[in-house]
């Protein structure tokens, strides 16, 4: 391996552009291959690229020797073929970003064809990584609420942001919005869980969004608002509240954790770029903000002595900048990078990737069946 490592991209839309934005803010690191089939979205990519060499079929992009690892940021639902396409006979590691596929068939024949490959695979779940949540997660370990009972999460924010030929739409593309968005969410609650989920209940529809819109006559089905309760094996329990017509939340993401000792509460805002518009249709594909960015909070109420103490936490503008994450992408790169240089551990398996669909998958099935879906049905 070289002294830099090399990175190939494949899917060089909005998020391939922010894993090359955050690759380039690492030392000994380039993007020097890159495949997409759209030509608009390449020549975006290459600005932020210039020398990487470009392919226009993800087989020859493979028989590139000089590459020395995948990232995957194709739509979900071409993430079954291109890794099928890799894992049979490459070795080198890839990034696949969540989910890790659409359905859970695909899901376990890539767990099984995972199993047997020689390199590194990690699930992008990004946001393990926002600082303030890496410090929830790590305030929970060290034990501030005693045993984690349970865990909500709200996610009030803007609608889905239009996509290359807008495969966002439909489930058949994303796997359904509890798939596609919130796998997060899930693979959050296993997470500070420490455990799998055993039964799934959901309520949701698509009642505001893209109701007007149309593709080869057909209305998008995805759903934009839902409430989901997740049951854990050990009788912990976690919550979800979407809704995704609140663009003018402050906070996008709220994680309460609550033990017996206290509560923890983690505030996230969403993207600044989004929030100092009033259009989001107008913002496009670009990336990068310079604006006044909004700082994350962490809220700890214990028991006694009673009155909360709040704790600010801000990400460094230069990875503000460089996505829509609160600088996540670049800290799991990093992490990412160690593991591609055989120093660093998988903190996000073919496994996690898997469980956090099928709950997903649960979820939107439970709203469609209007009844609480056990795990094991799946
Ligand atoms: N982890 C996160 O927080 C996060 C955030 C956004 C998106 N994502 C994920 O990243 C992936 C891409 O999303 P996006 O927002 O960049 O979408 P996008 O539409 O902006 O970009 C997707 C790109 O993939 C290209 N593409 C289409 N078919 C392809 C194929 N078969 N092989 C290679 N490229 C192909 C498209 O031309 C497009 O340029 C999705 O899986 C999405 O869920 C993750």
């Amino acid at each position: 391996m070289s002294s830099t490592i090399n990175y190939a991209i494949i899917g060089s839309g909005m998020m391939g552009r922010e894993h090359i934005q955050n690759i380039s803010l690492l030392d000994d690191a380039e993007v020097t291959a890159l495949f997409d089939p759209n030509d608009e979205q390449l020549s975006l990519s290459m600005k932020l690229a210039p020398k990487a060499a470009v392919y226009r079929d993800v087989r020859d992009l493979v028989k590139d020797t000089g590459v020395d690892a995948f990232v995957i940021a194709s739509p979900n639902h071409t993430h079954v073929d291109i890794l099928k396409e890799i894992l049979p006979s490459d070795c080198r590691p890839i990034l696949a970003e969540k989910p890790l596929c659409t359905t859970i068939d695909d899901c376990r024949s890539i767990a099984r064809l995972a199993e047997q490959y020689k390199a590194p695979v990690w699930v992008a779940m990004e946001y393990r990584y926002m600082p303030a949540v890496a410090q929830l997660i790590n305030r929970v370990e060290a034990g501030e609420v005693g045993d984690p009972k349970m865990i909500a999460v709200q996610e009030h924010r803007f609608p889905f942001l239009s996509k290359v030929g807008d495969w966002n739409r439909f489930n058949v593309n994303t796997g359904g919005t509890l798939v596609e968005k919130c796998c997060h969410f899930f693979d959050l609650m296993r997470f500070i869980a420490h455990d799998n989920a055993v039964r799934v209940y959901a309520s949701g529809a698509a009642d505001v969004n893209f109701l007007d819109e149309r593709y080869d006559g057909k209305t998008p089905d995805i759903i934009d608002n839902a409430f989901v309760i997740v049951d854990f094996a050990s009788g912990k329990r976690a919550s979800l509240s979407l809704c995704m017509f609140c663009d003018g939340s402050y906070f996008q993401e709220e994680i309460t954790v609550l033990g017996p000792r206290g509560k923890l509460e983690c505030l996230v805002p969403g993207p600044d770029r989004l929030w100092a518009v009033d259009r989001i249709e107008d913002i496009g594909h670009s990336t990068g903000f310079t604006g006044r960015h909004r700082d994350s909070e962490i809220v700890f109420s214990p028991r006694s002595p009673k009155g909360p103490i709040r704790d600010v936490v801000s990400v460094d503008t230069n990875l503000q900048m460089a996505g829509d994450h609160q600088g996540s992408t670049f800290y799991q790169h990093q992490k990412f990078y160690d593991v591609v240089r055989g120093s660093g551990t998988v903190e996000v398996t073919v496994d996690d990737g898997l469980q956090a669909v099928l709950i997903g998958l649960a979820a939107e099935q439970s709203i469609r069946e209007h009844r609480a879906i056990d795990i094991a049905e799946i």
